[in-house]
């Protein structure tokens, strides 16, 4: 069988450790797939920078736009980020031509998740985007795959590794936030502009995305409710704690009578309670199905080794031949998140 021809845009520490993995774990994942995956082709802001790895071989795309179009590519990787081009017009060019594409790039998926959908249905490619949320942890293999058969009440959790962090260490170490802010993105946990992770926004797209795929709704951060963390202060922590409480910036996405209540904000949790002990840059969901207790999933929620896991576990889908419906469902069958609220799908 012929081995996959992947197309990657964007070699920031993602990027470089996706190329790092499909190398390194080659043959697990040609094992898994049936096929082997090669990296054809690559388009990066800067061809001189230094990454520590082996792009011999491997052609440099004019811009993404050639890339995603590229006559060789099968299947392109968006790691470029950012809602609009030049992220939206490539994938949407990949897709109309067929190619599947494997993106982390949850705020174009919260704007136009539906629209590019569209296009992998029409034309055939996979859409996927494991790594959109929650990193390393399968969350949207779990919805769309593991629990396809249960009814969904409620998703919720700790869906911003920058904002966990932050909290966390002014709570421990009585730190001010922007001391800590400083910190995570030297990390690289932070979005280039922190003010997506501090404010909440990147919660929200992630849990737009999550309810979309829990509930059946159409996928659309301008349905969220959201508040940030940038307010709080060491000293508003320490109140919480004199009071048996932590404070932890959730995303939840509920089904009410009137229709999915999504909302992100900060959020006092009993200290002894599991969500509570979710420290650092680690991320959390936790999943109410129909008759059936709690699942959470706990685990790495940012930074390049994490979120290049689910790139590469997404490629290896799209090797093996394995197209979902990329918000479970077909495109029809999605409704608006203020209709049909107590029907189940
Ligand atoms: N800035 C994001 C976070 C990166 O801190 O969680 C992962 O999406």
């Amino acid at each position: 069988v012929a081995p996959l021809k992947v197309g990657i845009a964007g070699l920031g520490t993602v990027g470089a450790e996706v190329v790092r993995l499909i190398e390194t774990q080659a043959r697990v994942l040609a094992g898994r797939s049936g096929r082997g995956i090669r990296v054809v082709a690559v388009t990066a802001r800067s061809k001189a920078k230094k990454r520590g790895i082996d792009l011999r071989g491997v052609e440099w795309a004019k811009d993404p736009l050639a890339l995603a179009t590229h006559p060789e590519v099968d299947c392109f990787v968006e790691l470029m980020g950012g809602a609009g081009d030049p992220a939206l017009s490539a994938v949407e060019a990949a897709l109309s031509t067929g190619k599947s594409v494997v993106t982390a790039n949850k705020a174009l998926l919260a704007k136009h998740g539906i629209k590019l959908a569209r296009a992998a249905e029409k034309h055939g490619g996979a859409l996927n985007f494991e790594a959109a949320v929650g990193a390393a942890i399968p969350v949207i293999k779990t919805l769309r795959e593991g629990l396809a058969g249960t009814g969904i009440n409620r998703v919720y959790g700790i869906l911003n590794g920058t904002c966990n962090y932050i909290l966390t260490r002014m709570e421990q170490e009585g730190l001010s936030f922007a001391e800590c802010l400083t910190d995570a993105q030297r990390l690289g946990y932070a979005e280039a502009d922190p003010s997506f992770d501090v404010d909440g926004h990147d919660t929200a797209q992630k849990l737009a995305i999550l309810a979309s795929l829990a509930f059946g709704t159409k996928v659309a951060q301008s349905a969220v409710y959201v508040e940030g963390i940038s307010s709080i202060a060491p000293e508003d922590l320490r109140a919480a704690a004199d009071l048996g409480y932590r404070v932890k910036l959730l995303g939840v996405a509920v089904r009410t009578a009137k229709g999915i209540e999504q909302r992100v904000h900060p959020t006092m949790v009993p200290k002894t309670s599991s969500i509570a002990q979710v420290m650092g840059v680690t991320n959390a969901v936790t999943i109410d199905g129909e008759g059936i207790p709690p699942i959470t999933l706990v685990g790495p929620g940012a930074g390049g080794a994490a979120t290049a896991s689910a790139v590469v576990a997404d490629i290896a889908d799209v090797a093996r031949g394995i197209r979902a419906n990329p918000f479970g469902r077909p495109i029809a069958q999605l409704h608006d998140t203020k209709k049909a609220p107590m029907e189940r799908h």
